[in-house]
């Protein structure tokens, strides 16, 4: 969603901003700006549209070497050059630019006014602005404490004040904010990937802290003025995991990353001496791991999605009971949390507002939550009880793929740890680690069909509507691949169990709604069969997706792809594959842009 950055440093800042904003454009935005402030002159820049249009608009050799950006995501108020961040006091004196959302906005408005203030956007952040306006003395930092005692919401603020040139302020509750440490050069943004080229010494900015910072100065404090120290740490990342690489798209990249990305989640972490796995950042004992009774994934989109494999295979594997829940419904009906309950988190991101609140909620109620995230040093993983970071490297396209089969991974870990405590003797074990092992090399020959999963793509890509069916642990792949498909190429897409099909879907088969039918080697493959020919006798086109060799698939359907063979519990990492390479080529083909979707943020940051 909204992307925040901010800079002081000896080099213009201007560039600096810009660059830093591009970085951020991956976590969706409808308009960008820029305030930095030169010659005593607050200068504010601000576009609807791309940040090409923001750069187009800036003043030819603009200086000035501290600054504020904001790329936003609209919430209250159309996408507009006004709406658009940052938002100035009604003298031009200071600048914010904020990422969240304002809730008592309308009685802060009314009350500043009737004081004179005039407001010049629909949006709630411009309140801000104009109630440090109202508090300042002459300290920013300190304007900016009252001013946030005062605000009801959530909130990264970054703002800048003319009086007090090369000084930033940021303030958190809510929205994340990290601080980049450089060399006589400071950044501050909401991502770490907005910094990388500059510096990879960060500080996470914690909610109710503030964050004064100069060039070669920064000070963290509470709103109350006490002091907090926290060690710089090293982002993980390096620059060249957040560029394209030779790939058209950041989708395309991240789809055929996945053998080495699910390499990566699994290294270090299995042990054939003892056919099991080690998690250290789990924090739990054997025992504590043996007392589990039940477990709940809670999560939001394709995490959730992951959600739902786990469960399915955390009851056959290690015959744990467990289930999926989306964290946006859980968090406001109340859960039972029992003892021996053990939650996990999952998001990619970790900065999910569904899921991070009702991860607090669970907590709230004393149940442990762990969690399974991919952005190192996000709130999700700092606030739970411990977790396993999958190591996916960024992850820029919106659509997630590669950290999808990462979170699988974890999981896949987890489960076998648990199934080795419980009832899996040493030799099960070993062959379905291995079998695990092996799996980074069979996603490589799916990965080497991509050129006929693309023809297949061309065929369909002009569909209205599509089904994907599956069944058992593929079920959630179904849906994964109807999510994919409908936010990528915008075409409605539905994902359903195959059997549900006679309980009403099947009714919207004709010529023009392609059905694609996952059919791994399992125990359900006849009745899956049966389930294609229904549609076939209803003149439904279908595409099969089944495993190398069997043939029968050919009779039956229009087309068909292919995976390698495997464990059943682990087909869902070679079966998602050609629904993500489906989408991509389907939105290529009409022309979709396919990292940036319409509408859709990376990280959806407000409920
Ligand atoms: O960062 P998270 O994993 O928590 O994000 C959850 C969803 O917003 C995310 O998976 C979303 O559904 C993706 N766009 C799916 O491709």
């Amino acid at each position: 969603m909204c992307g925040i950055i901010g800079y002081c440093g000896p080099k213009p800042a201007a560039p600096i901003l810009v660059e830093g904003l591009k970085r951020l454009e991956y976590r969706g935005y409808d308009s960008a700006g820029i305030g930095v402030l030169e010659n005593d002159v607050l200068h504010l820049v601000k576009r609807a549209g791309k940040i090409n249009d923001l750069r187009n608009a800036l003043p030819d050799g603009l200086g000035g070497s501290f600054g504020i950006g904001h790329t936003r995501w609209a919430t209250h108020g159309g996408v507009t050059d006004r709406n658009a961040h940052p938002h100035a006091d009604g003298r031009g004196n200071l600048c914010i630019a904020h990422n969240g959302i304002i809730e008592n906005y309308t009685a802060l408005k009314r009350n500043l006014e009737t004081k004179g203030y005039e407001f010049r956007s629909e949006t709630d952040s411009e309140v801000i602005a104009h109630l440090i306006a109202d508090l300042y003395d002459g300290d920013l930092e300190r304007a900016v404490k009252s001013a946030v005692r005062l605000l009801k919401g959530t909130y990264g603020i970054v703002a800048m004040h003319r009086s007090e040139p090369g000084v930033l302020v940021g303030a958190r509750n809510g929205s994340p904010l990290v601080l980049g440490v450089g060399h006589g050069e400071m950044l501050l943004a909401s991502d770490v990937t907005a910094m990388l080229e500059h510096t990879k010494q960060v500080i996470y900015i914690e909610d109710g802290e503030v964050v004064r910072m100069t060039a070669d100065d920064h000070r963290t404090t509470d709103t109350r003025d006490n002091r907090i120290d926290r060690s710089v740490e090293t982002i993980g990342w390096d620059l060249e995991e957040i560029e394209k690489n030779g790939f058209d798209h950041y989708m395309e990249k991240e789809i055929f990353e996945q053998p080495e990305s699910i390499r990566r989640a699994m290294q270090g972490r299995l042990d054939p001496d003892t056919a099991t796995s080690h998690l250290g950042g789990l924090n739990m004992t054997n025992r504590e791991l043996l007392d589990i009774e039940r477990v709940k994934v809670i999560a939001a989109g394709t995490s959730y999605h992951a959600g739902l494999v786990a469960s399915y295979l955390l009851e056959s594997l290690a015959r744990l009971p467990a289930g999926a829940e989306l964290a946006s419904e859980l968090r406001y009906r109340n859960p039972i949390v029992e003892r021996n309950n053990l939650y996990f988190a999952v998001s990619q991101s970790g900065e999910t507002a569904d899921t991070l609140y009702a991860m607090r909620e669970i907590q709230r109620k004393g149940g442990r939550v762990l969690g399974i995230c991919n952005v190192v040093g996000a709130t999700i993983p700092r606030e739970s009880d411990g977790g396993v970071y999958i190591h996916s490297g960024p992850e820029i396209a919106v659509a997630s793929t590669k950290a999808f089969t990462s979170q699988l991974t974890a999981f896949y870990l987890f489960a076998l740890l648990i199934a080795r405590k419980r009832d899996m003797s040493y030799s099960a074990g070993l062959s379905f680690m291995r079998e695990l092992e092996r799996i980074p090399e069979k996603v490589q020959v799916v990965l080497d069909r991509a050129a006929a999963i693309r023809e297949i793509a061309k065929k369909y890509a002009g569909a209205q509507s599509f089904l994907f069916l599956g069944r058992g642990i593929n079920y959630a792949v179904a849906l994964e691949g109807a999510l994919k498909l409908k936010e990528i190429s915008y075409i409605h897409a539905e994902g359903y169990s195959a059997a549900e099909i006679k309980h009403g879907p099947i009714a919207l088969i004709n010529e023009e709604t392609p059905s694609l039918f996952i059919v791994p080697d399992d125990a359900l493959r006849d009745k899956i069969i049966s389930n294609m020919k229904e549609v076939k006798a209803r003149n439904g086109k279908v595409i099969a997706l089944g495993v190398d060799g069997d043939n029968e698939l050919a009779d039956i359907a229009d087309d068909v792809m292919f995976v390698p063979s495997t464990n059943e519990l682990l087909s869902p990492f070679l079966t998602v594959i050609p629904m993500q390479l489906l989408s991509y080529y389907t939105a290529l083909e009409r022309g979709c842009n396919v990292d940036q979707p319409r509408n859709l943020a990376k990280s959806v940051t407000v409920e």
